[in-house]
């Protein structure tokens, strides 16, 4: 299949790509972003499925990226504004990096794509889909992460099945190569905000396994995440 993974360059990206690219059904894995994205250090002779594609508007996708991306049976979207970095910059900017591009994501891609076309959001557990509710955590943006999600699955819902989709609601992602002093910040913040924890590996094996093999559900929660991923990773080391 050809997949695509949308915010290449990012921590989950990071290794969603460098487990894809060893998936044998994956034979095509196209990195897009914003910038150049690295071929995972893992690609050895599979570096010939990996292409970087460089997208300058993701509000407006340019014939060039447009054939790159053609053809692809399958997306994980994982461009966002992280609630860390949220705050540096006006909620607009967050608002249009988070849902507008998300939105043109998928109205572009779907067209061109294989069908069925499975696409997968990675929003946060904290996104709320209802909004007439007052989220008590971040609500501007837990709002507009859950109206992410909810366009995500409306779109698919009225394609006559040609698009599939599906969200991915972790809580706090943890991961070897995180900086210690992140990785202290995000055990305090986890414990005193009560939200569940995965780590990388787990996530990014449980959506690669949801797309390849087809969405058991519209939501994956923390808990299925992490059940799915531990269940792919263990079976891979050969502990279970
Ligand atoms: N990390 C966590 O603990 C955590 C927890 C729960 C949910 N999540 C969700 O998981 C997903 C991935 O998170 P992450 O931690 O991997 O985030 P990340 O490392 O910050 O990566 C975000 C990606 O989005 C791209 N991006 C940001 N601003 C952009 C812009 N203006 N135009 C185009 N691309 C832009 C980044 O590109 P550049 O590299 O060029 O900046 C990068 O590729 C997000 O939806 C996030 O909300 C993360």
């Amino acid at each position: 299949m050809k997949l695509i993974i949308a915010g290449a360059t990012g921590f989950v990206a990071t290794e969603v790509l460098r487990q894809a690219i060893e998936n044998p059904a994956v034979t095509s894995l196209i990195a897009l972003a914003r910038r150049e994205t690295a071929c995972p250090e893992n690609a050895g002779e599979n570096a010939t499925k990996f292409t970087s594609v460089v997208c300058n508007d993701f509000s407006n996708y340019s014939e060039d990226v447009k054939k790159q991306l053609a053809g692809a049976n399958a997306c994980i979207w994982l461009i966002a504004v992280t609630p860390s970095k949220a705050g540096t910059m006006p909620f607009n900017e967050v608002r249009k990096i988070c849902l507008d591009y998300t939105d043109y994501g998928i109205a572009a891609m779907a067209p061109i794509a294989a069908k069925p076309f499975r696409f997968m959001y990675c929003s946060g557990v904290n996104g709320e889909r209802d909004q007439t509710k007052k989220p008590w955590l971040m609500a501007d943006m837990a709002l507009m992460r859950g109206k992410t999600e909810q366009n995500v699955l409306d779109f698919a819902a009225a394609s006559n099945g040609t698009v599939e989709a599906s969200t991915a609601k972790p809580g706090m992602i943890s991961g070897p190569d995180v900086p210690w002093t992140q990785a202290i910040a995000k055990t305090i913040i986890s414990t005193v905000v009560g939200l569940p924890r995965v780590e990388v590996s787990e996530i990014a094996a449980a959506m690669i396994t949801a797309v390849v093999g087809g969405f058991e559900k519209d939501t994956y929660l923390n808990e299925d995440l992490v059940r799915i991923g531990r269940k792919v990773l263990d079976n891979e080391t050969g502990s279970v």
